[in-house]
């Protein structure tokens, strides 16, 4: 077994930031690395020169330095089988293998095992045939959402108006192939109408914990409109998370899932994250993501009393059976900060300059890069800026007086988080 507390974090945005900020919070923790991280995670421990994709570089450095703990943040490297590789070395790991991860790396595997299970989800078919997708397109009413099966960072998914809509979608995804491989296969399905609501649960693969209900912001306008995006923003507890209905989720959705996983031979020691419609007949599921949500780990996290160390690290013993999560009495709002012209065509480079912190927030870094002169813009999404408080408003005060401190040519976020619980916005 590998030193105790020491962690590796895989991966290097705002999620892995906050990961880092919230062991870093825990006095027994002696040393974080992140591969590759950002500027931020680079003040709380040691960045790496691997990308997280990077398979063989980081079994190699692992089997050397033998972190006390290894947590995986994005779903690339898990769907590659990083788990499994450092698993086999003896490294405490917490992120299913990829067998595990196809529940979101493949989304038609996903499906077969949602209804075979009989979990809420969208009637769907799976098609390699171009024309048999088309023919089942007609035969479904409209709006319909066309898939492609496989990872397309978050973009492989079309909200289609009209069945000319679809046919167009399926033969980007199909024949053209925009997705790559992702689209040799697409899903088509029922549109379903409500209120979106992200659960995340910690198992071992026997056991989970239900975190608070989160609510993301995927369209880069204010009051949802414009492009979608990975995610504007974020708050927790969601007022629409109610115990029951976090019940509900668990026994008719998370269970079975972990049920079907076991079912099939699978181990699965990480996040399950539901990524849910609230319907008029009840939660559907419709995707489970492999691991922790982002911008949603950057509030879940601030709430979370239970030390991370302890939780993920029972998860990847497989000894989670007894751990109870508890989360603070109050709320957190998190608010992206993007880059020129994100999500189409960001404008990287500029130099990002700092006021004076906030207190009860945080600011975690995604897109940035240190060099000699400071800190700059690297990627779409440059930070999550995170505040917390007794309630909701709190959060949502303290998030956007952080936001306030903190400038670089272009940036752009939205003045709406939080909008269907606060009903109305800060603008
Ligand atoms: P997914 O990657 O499957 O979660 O899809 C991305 C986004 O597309 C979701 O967050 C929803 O906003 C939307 N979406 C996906 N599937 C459906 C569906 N069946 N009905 C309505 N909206 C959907
Ligand atoms: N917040 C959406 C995601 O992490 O997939």
């Amino acid at each position: 077994m590998g030193d105790a507390y020491t962690v590796l974090i895989v991966g290097g945005g705002g999620r892995e930031h906050a990961m880092g900020w919230s062991f870093g919070r825990d006095p027994r923790i002696r040393k974080i690395w992140f591969a590759p991280g950002n500027a931020g995670t680079a003040q709380l421990g040691t960045n790496l020169p691997f990308a997280a994709t990077d398979v063989d570089g980081l079994t190699r450095w692992a089997e050397k330095e033998r972190p006390g703990l290894v947590v995986v943040g994005p779903e690339a490297p898990l769907c590659a089988g990083l788990a499994d590789r450092l698993r086999a070395k003896g490294l405490r790991v917490f992120g299913p293998g990829a067998d595990g991860a196809r529940l979101e790396g493949s989304k038609s595997f996903c499906k077969e095992l949602l209804v075979s299970e009989k979990i809420p989800t969208a009637k769907a078919g799976s098609f390699t045939d171009e024309k048999e997708a088309v023919r089942f397109s007609t035969s479904l009413p409209c709006p319909q959402v066309v898939k492609a099966d496989g990872l397309a960072a978050g973009k492989g998914v079309v909200i289609a108006e009209t069945h000319e809509q679809a046919a167009k979608a399926i033969h980007e995804m199909m024949a053209d192939r925009v997705f790559g491989e992702a689209g040799s296969k697409v899903l088509i399905e029922e549109f379903l109408d409500g209120e979106e609501l992200s659960v995340h649960a910690v198992t071992d693969g026997k056991n989970l914990v239900v975190l608070p209900g989160a609510q993301d912001h995927k369209r880069v306008g204010e009051g949802d409109t414009g492009l979608n995006t990975g995610g504007m923003g974020a708050y927790a507890p969601a007022p629409k998370a109610t115990p029951d209905l976090l019940r509900e989720v668990k026994e008719k959705i998370l269970q079975p899932t972990l049920a079907g996983l076991a079912k099939r031979n699978i181990d699965y020691r990480g996040v399950l994250y539901a990524g849910l419609m609230l319907t008029k007949e009840g939660p559907k599921v419709l995707e489970f993501n492999a691991r922790f949500g982002d911008p949603e780990t950057e509030v879940l996290l601030p709430l979370l009393e239970t030390p991370l160390w302890d939780l993920l690290g029972a998860a990847a013993d497989g000894k989670l059976r007894g751990t109870t999560v508890r989360t603070g009495a109050g709320a957190a709002m998190t608010v992206v900060l993007a880059a020129p012209g994100y999500p189409a065509q960001p404008v990287l480079g500029q130099p990002i300059r700092f006021g004076q912190g906030v207190a009860d927030s945080a600011v975690f870094h995604a897109g940035t890069k240190a060099d000699k002169e400071g800190i700059r813009v690297s990627g779409g999404r440059v930070m999550a800026v995170t505040g917390w408080g007794s309630n909701l408003e709190n959060g949502r005060d303290r998030a956007y007086a952080a936001v306030r401190e903190i400038c670089f040519e272009g940036m752009h976020y939205r003045q709406d988080i939080g909008h269907r619980a606060l009903r109305k916005s800060v603008a």
